[in-house]
């Protein structure tokens, strides 16, 4: 049987340990959605929702199984619609999961979809879009965190806004 995972989040921007846990989606999975979903209590983002789908796809064009999309309304309606089989997301510490649970609980309450977490490579294990972007607003390289171009795109975005 063939299986359809999402890959849900905010991606703003998408950064190398994004990459890495839906890469290894894609291995476990025939198909992965990486879906840039709306995050109610991160209203006001830097990228559009189609900039970010757009580093999201120029990250991973080398994966034949990734599709990329987006979704404004609750999750568990678009993996419903849409056959989606099971949730893929990362864990980096107690702090993801102290977040995600009640989330992962929630969505199987909803829809009976269950939630799979991967572990975080320990090389990505602190790296957040948060930072890369607090990191390069004052001026450090995070380049190396983020796929190609990614860290061009933030700059440009703080200086088009300063
Ligand atoms: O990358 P993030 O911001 O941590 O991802 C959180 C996200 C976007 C996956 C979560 O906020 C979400 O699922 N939003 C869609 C709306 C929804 O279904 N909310 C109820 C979640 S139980």
């Amino acid at each position: 049987m063939s299986t359809h995972a999402v890959c849900p989040g905010s991606f703003d921007p998408v950064t190398m340990g994004h990459v890495n846990i839906i890469q290894r989606a894609a291995s476990l999975h025939d198909r992965v959605t990486v879906l840039v979903t709306a995050n109610p209590n991160k209203p006001s983002g830097l990228f559009t929702v189609e900039e970010r789908k757009e580093l999201i796809r120029n990250a991973l064009q080398h994966l034949p199984n990734i599709h990329v999309d987006h979704w404004s309304g609750l999750l568990v309606e678009y993996t419903t619609t849409h056959g989606v089989d099971t949730l893929v997301k990362g864990l980096r510490s107690s702090l993801d999961y102290d977040y995600e649970l009640p989330m992962a609980q929630m969505n199987r309450k909803l829809a009976g979809i269950d939630t799979c977490f991967l572990m975080t490579d320990p090389k990505y294990g602190y790296i957040s879009s948060t930072l890369c972007k607090e990191v390069t607003k004052y001026g450090g390289d995070v380049s190396d965190m983020l796929p190609e171009g990614v860290a061009d795109a933030i700059r440009r975005k703080f200086s088009e806004q300063a």
